[in-house]
């Protein structure tokens, strides 16, 4: 096995492995890897659903699929598998998010305990487009300065659970674009990562955040204050996706876009996630 640095602000390449195949010591190295790395991309794995599954499993007990837009989850027998894709069966999307840009996002951090990774593998890709970057939050919270570390030290922001990246509103909620009213779960700003102990930014997404207890003009100019600092190319790492590749990423202390792509081609993505904790104040 050897774990190639993309050279870009995270992300490593893992060549030599078959996925398939990973004894216990490979897979010691590999959770290393991923530690050390945030996001790990493995090229050229002929995986089904189900040894998709397995993999994800060495990391842990895997969450349930979100329920698509349409209201319903993916894959009948395998609750665990969400599908990215703007494929069209029937009329109706096979997957999520369509063709359209994603906005810088962690998964599921609207929910209590959002899932820890995050494990994404490409079954059909456009010729053109459709990249997901990658950014480092531990890089985000050290390139703050003092003064902005002191001021939100101790502060909850709260992750809205009203759209989703590609601004799809989810199922079942109600819209609203009142962040103080919107539904969510309140984090702290700056986390401790579970497994590294390093400190991290937090911020989940931009759309509806909230910062507890302040005016929401005060709020707002914070936020922006802060996501300001996550325009740093030199933190970031683009995934130009091949078939085959599977990318796994650090969900706490990461985040993640997609470029848009000509909604005339086909993009098809097998995602699964790993249960995490609550995230630990810092
Ligand atoms: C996601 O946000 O989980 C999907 C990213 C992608 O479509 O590349």
């Amino acid at each position: 096995m050897e774990i190639l640095p993309t050279g870009g602000g995270l992300g490593a390449q893992v060549c030599g492995v078959d996925l398939r195949h990973i004894g216990d010591s490979g897979f010691a190295e590999i959770r290393q890897a991923w530690f050390d790395n945030l996001v790990l991309l493995f090229r050229g794995q002929t995986l089904t659903d189900a040894e998709l599954i397995v993999f994800s499993k060495r990391f842990g007990a895997l969450d349930l699929a979100p329920i698509q837009e349409t209201g319903r989850r993916f894959v009948d027998g395998l609750p665990e598998l969400y599908v990215v894709s703007n494929v069209m069966k029937n009329g109706e999307p096979i997957g999520s998010l369509g063709s359209g840009d994603a906005v810088w996002h962690t998964d599921m951090s609207y929910l209590p305990e959002p899932p820890k990774a995050s494990l994404l593998y490409a079954l059909e890709i456009p010729p053109t487009g459709g990249d997901t970057g990658f950014i480092n939050m531990y890089s985000v919270y050290e390139a703050l300065p003092d003064r902005l570390k002191q001021r939100i030290a101790g502060v909850r922001i709260k992750h809205d659970g009203t759209y989703n990246s590609g601004g799809y509103v989810r199922q079942g909620v109600t819209a609203t674009d009142d962040p103080r009213a919107a539904p969510g779960e309140y984090h702290p700003l700056v986390c401790t990562h579970p497994d590294t102990g390093r400190r991290m930014l937090y911020l989940g997404r931009r759309r509806n955040a909230y910062l507890e207890n302040l005016d929401l003009a005060e709020s707002e100019a914070l936020l922006d204050e802060l996501w300001s600092y996550c325009d740093r190319d030199d933190f970031a790492w683009y995934n130009r996706w091949k078939v085959g590749d599977l990318v796994l990423w650090d969900n706490r202390c990461t985040m993640h876009r997609r470029d848009s792509f000509d909604p005339n081609s086909r993009r098809v993505m097998h995602r699964t996630q790993v249960k995490g904790v609550s995230p630990p104040a810092a």
